[in-house]
């Protein structure tokens, strides 16, 4: 167990732009009173803090001169153990220039553990505002952690009401019972603008706020040409990211958002990313607009990776790890690299011949937290390092990837025990993975490290922060014989684009009694729970961990998309939804607890005799849907249980002000901690509020 080394640091961050690490002490006089603002000076995007540590934390803000100079600036950096600043232990001038864009990260050790702190920047007489965060508990000490798990926030397609939510709650709540920290899950950003559009598939329509102003994202400093019109693309004329410029600009609006700004200002985060952060559906650098295979976009990676570092506070280089198994990540160092073609997938799929590997090792995200006795914080990079989803050739009929060929291309070379066929079973297509080896999400390296720390850890609970979920999202679409189509995956850029990985990561938490593996996810876009069984097509699914897929702050939520796309099929339409006295019911929820015909029958009988077809092998473990879901989950975490709440808020597409979204449900959940040799179980939910069909 080691601290934060101040010494290496220092060393490791000699050049690096905008980053500063100082040592916190009882300063000998208190801090001269604010003096007046000159105006000369500002701080847009507020101020923020990461990865919070038993000694340090990481704090971030990002200064401008109102003249737009583009000169260096020097910034003082103040933290107090009280708001009136009384009471001050780091003091600091530092300077910031254009190579970070005037950001600053600055790693403060030398902290008390479990404390909160006050934290404010200033240049001239111009003053951030004030910062408040935590620092986490000392490794032996007992207690609870409770955080929220967060993602995906697009700017156009929602306002921020469930940001606004969790700020009221948690100043109303009872100081034991306020969060710790945020975790993020990924989609900080959307790399895309104009991905909005109207009922009649009009874009980029701008949804209005209370003040009458748009909710726009402006052109982008550089940006692509505007996407085509074609049939697949539901959002001809938008643009997206090609530059640092760009993603820049994107997270300088982004947290222009005033709700976004208070919670960054108020809690700690500790954050990993998922695609858009990058690209739409993203394997290492490769985005997938115009082809799902994936073309080169090396340069891209690369501006994206210091993007994130620059606007996202996290401890990489440095970063201490509880226990035996080292810290692997470090802060971005940038590489000058060429847009080329995959040459291939290479022995573990990231391909060595291009700048791919160089784009990628300009950062390295993956790392572990601890949160006293009872919580080790896993973080996972699901993007960087992953095989290209195994999507199978169009055939007639298969709109969705059949589970069956997903699970063969998935195996590459080693399916049919090491003798792949050349042609896809019951096709006239080619087997385009014969020689290609087994898929992977995390990559070796990453995978060989995440098995290494959930051996080593002996925190209660490991909480996995995990971009993607791993609970099955299967259609049984097989059992609606006259359709003609096979089982389906709701998508396979997820978990379950990995069987084969999935299930391995799975059963080596079986085979080494890993227990109270609690996996917090997003990207989805919707609400779930349940338990990670090793093989869902077993005939009886071992459970092994838990996990809790929270939606989106903003970004739409599938229950909408999915009627949509459904309809003109009444079939399909009606497993959907059908008309409820009270609007669309999210008939959808039911297809993937309990199977397609299940959902069918319920449309079409109104529920007389749906449960005859109630199919309990669709999704096994899973406990949990709301398809038609905004808003978070909230963690807490004690030695013996884990209390988790999905909470869903009021459409989000309303500006609500400082004053948050009302909450339509909450839905409770809890896990006790179970022992080697026990199946882990998920209780709930517990609603307040309106129930999600069809749990009422
Ligand atoms: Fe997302």
């Amino acid at each position: 167990m080691r601290e934060i080394d101040r010494r290496s640091l220092l060393k490791a961050f000699a050049g690096l732009a905008g980053t500063f690490a100082v040592t916190a002490q009882a300063q000998a006089a208190a801090a001269p009173a604010r003096g007046m603002a000159d105006g000369n000076f500002r701080f847009p995007q507020g101020v923020a803090s990461g990865d919070p540590q038993p000694h340090g934390i990481v704090l971030w803000t990002r200064v401008e001169a109102t003249d737009g100079a583009q000169t260096a600036i020097a910034l003082r950096a103040q933290v107090s153990k009280t708001p009136d600043f009384k009471s001050i232990v780091v003091d600091q001038v530092l300077t910031v220039k254009e190579d970070s864009d005037h950001t600053l990260r600055l790693v403060v050790d030398g902290l008390d553990p479990d404390t909160i702190y006050f934290y404010r920047f200033a240049a001239g007489g111009d003053y951030s505002r004030m910062g408040r965060t935590r620092t986490a508990p000392a490794h032996d000490a007992e207690g609870p952690a409770k955080f929220a798990f967060v993602s995906c926030q697009s700017y156009e397609q929602a306002f921020y009401g469930a940001w606004a939510r969790m700020l009221a709650d948690d100043l109303g709540a009872a100081e034991d019972e306020q969060i710790d920290f945020v975790l993020f899950l990924g989609d900080f950003i959307y790399e895309v603008r104009g991905d909005r559009w109207d009922a009649n598939m009009q874009n980029p329509t701008w949804l209005k706020a209370a003040d009458g102003s748009l909710r726009e994202v402006p052109p982008f400093p550089n940006g692509s040409p505007p996407w085509p019109s074609t049939a697949w693309n539901k959002n001809p004329g938008a643009t997206n990211a090609v530059s640092l410029a760009d993603y820049r600009f994107l997270y300088k609006l982004y947290l222009s958002d005033p709700n976004l700004q208070a919670a960054r200002a108020r809690w700690p985060f500790v954050s990993t990313w998922d695609d858009h952060e990058f690209s739409n559906d993203c394997w290492q650098t490769h985005d997938t607009y115009f082809d799902p295979s994936g073309r080169p976009a090396q340069s891209r990676r690369v501006a994206a990776n210091q993007a994130w570092f620059e606007y996202i506070p996290a401890l990489l280089t440095g970063a201490p790890s509880p226990h035996t198994v080292e810290n692997q990540a470090h802060d971005f160092k940038f590489a000058a690299v060429k847009d080329a073609p995959f040459s291939g997938p290479g022995q573990d799929w990231i391909d060595p011949d291009t700048d791919n590997r160089t784009a990628l090792e300009t950062i390295k995200i993956y790392r572990t937290l601890r949160w006293g006795k009872t919580v080790e914080i896993i973080l996972t990079d699901n993007r960087s390092y992953k095989s290209p989803p195994p999507k199978p050739p169009k055939i007639e009929g298969q709109a969705l990837p059949a589970i069956e060929m997903v699970k063969l291309l998935d195996l590459g070379r080693e399916a049919n025990s090491g003798k792949p066929p050349a042609m896809i079973p019951g096709t006239d297509q080619p087997n385009t993975r014969q020689t290609s080896p087994r898929g992977s999400m995390l990559g070796p390296t990453q995978k060989a490290w995440f098995k290494q720390v959930l051996s080593a850890s002996d925190a209660r609970w490991k909480i996995w922060a995990n971009s993607l979920p791993m609970l099955p999202f299967r259609l049984d679409l097989s059992s609606l014989p006259f359709t003609g189509i096979k089982d389906s995956l709701l998508g396979i850029d997820g978990w379950n684009g990995y069987p084969s990985e999935r299930a391995e990561l799975l059963r080596y938490m079986r085979d080494n009694g890993i227990t109270n593996v609690v996996s917090c996810t997003g990207d989805h876009h919707f609400h779930a729970a349940g338990t990670l069984v090793i093989d869902p097509d077993a005939e009886k699914p071992e459970p092994v961990a838990v996990e809790f897929l929270g939606t989106g702050i903003s970004s739409e939520t599938l229950f909408p998309a999915v009627e949509r796309a459904s309809r003109g099929n009444s079939v399909f339409h009606s497993i959907c939804t059908f008309q409820g006295s009270d609007g669309l019911v999210e008939n959808w929820n039911l297809a993937m607890l309990a199977g397609t015909m299940t959902a069918l029958v319920r449309s079409w009988t109104w529920g007389f005799i749906a449960d005859a077809f109630w199919n309990a092998a669709v999704n096994p473990g899973l406990k949990y849907v709301d398809s038609n879901s905004n808003g978070y989950g909230l963690l807490r975490a004690d030695a013996g249980r884990v209390q988790a709440r999905l909470v869903t808020i009021a459409n989000p597409a309303i500006d609500y002000g400082p004053k948050g979204a009302p909450i339509v449900r909450t839905a409770d959940f809890t896990v006790r901690a179970w022992k080697k040799g026990e199946a882990p179980q998920v209780y709930g939910p517990v609603f307040t509020g309106k129930p999600a069909f069809p749990f009422e």
